[in-house]
């Protein structure tokens, strides 16, 4: 990624819907915006606009001062720093260009976001991060999402319409599906793993999706990851030439990379360790990866090395990270 093409500009929103119980569809427009790819992420400012300086104020650390952060940000009412966010899609319009997200209200960042209004303006700086390297043409995608970590599959959707894919979905329970699901869907089978076009933002793509919620609202019931061991068992043949690309909780991609391995199928995950600067500065999202040469620095002697989730990621291969 240039990182020169990183920028920071005001958007304006052109939809903030809620999608299911915690979980909202925001469509931020901007005049124009660098090229961005599936796995990247923008940090979003959830404060007003007219306060964004206040944060640039505040951060201007040097070696005598101390940053003003105080009152207000103390008593924890607005968000001090911006919030990372996966991009859930990207459409180019005549008016400019359509950034989506899908953001779960979890606190005062999010919640500040779910309050915005049509036509109001949000700080946006990104794209940031590297992203998911596509799979060979004729190589199957097999995209696994688990809650908030669904948004990067369905912008990876999108670039990989017309070609051989497969979606999962995971969820603790239908109302925490931000998808829109179309009836029908389910084949009435709490055990079934056959990928159907029951997903509206996979169909449009031409991509079938398997979901699984936890209590067996929608989908099979269990674990998404459970959904997909039993696909590959039942589908091995085709995998030769697949990728798995996952997004979600730890331990959900844990276990995908762990199926994915066991079968000798490439593996890519994004993770989405806790973020304060989104670019690099202030090393609080380190990850712990692996290292082909212990004897190259950095930490040489050892076979492992710090990797920052926000520049050297979020895209890891699954095989490199230790969790
Ligand atoms: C690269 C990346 C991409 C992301 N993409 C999305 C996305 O597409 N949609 C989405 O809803 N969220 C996404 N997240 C998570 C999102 O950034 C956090 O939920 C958000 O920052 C919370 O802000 P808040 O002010 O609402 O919550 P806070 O008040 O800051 O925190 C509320 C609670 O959530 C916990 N929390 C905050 N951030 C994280 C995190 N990253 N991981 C685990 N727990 C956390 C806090 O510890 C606290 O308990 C992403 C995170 C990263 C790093
Ligand atoms: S979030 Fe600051 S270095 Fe990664």
């Amino acid at each position: 990624m240039n990182q020169k093409q990183r920028q920071q500009v005001q958007a304006t929103v052109l939809e903030n819907r809620q999608l299911c119980r915690e979980h909202y569809r925001l469509v931020l427009g901007v005049a124009d915006f660098a090229q961005t790819e599936p796995g990247q992420f923008i940090q979003v400012s959830c404060r007003p606009v007219e306060r964004e300086d206040e944060i640039s104020d505040d951060l201007q650390w040097d070696q005598q001062g101390r940053p003003e952060v105080c009152g207000e940000e103390l008593a924890g009412r607005m968000a001090l720093l911006r919030r990372p966010f996966s991009l859930a899609g990207r459409k180019q319009t005549a008016d400019g260009v359509e950034l989506h997200l899908i953001h779960r209200v979890v606190g005062v960042g999010t919640q500040w976001l779910s309050d915005l209004a049509v036509g109001e303006r949000v700080g946006v700086l990104g794209p940031l991060g590297n992203r998911f390297e596509l799979p060979r043409p004729d190589g199957m995608a097999i995209l696994v999402g688990g809650g908030v970590g669904i948004p990067p599959m369905l912008y990876l959707a999108q670039r990989l319409a017309g070609r051989k894919a497969v979606a999962f979905c995971g969820a603790l329970t239908r109302d925490l599906l931000p998808m829109t699901l179309l009836e029908g869907g389910t084949a009435g089978r709490v055990d079934a793993v056959e990928p159907l076009l029951n997903v509206e933002e996979f169909s449009r793509h031409g991509i079938p999706a398997v979901i699984s919620t936890d209590d067996g609202s929608f989908g099979f019931r269990g674990f998404v990851t459970q959904a997909l061991e039993r696909y590959l068992d039942a589908n091995a043949q085709a995998m030769a030439e697949a990728a798995i690309y996952t997004c979600g909780p730890e331990g959900m991609m844990k276990r995908v990379a762990e199926v994915a391995a066991s079968r000798g199928i490439e593996c890519q995950v994004a993770v989405e360790r806790a973020m304060a600067c989104g670019m690099g500065t202030c090393q609080s999202c380190v990850i712990r990866v692996r290292k082909p040469d212990p004897a190259v620095p950095p930490m040489a002697g050892k076979d492992w090395c710090y990797r920052l989730a926000c520049t050297d990621g979020p895209v890891f291969k699954g095989s490199d990270l230790l969790w």
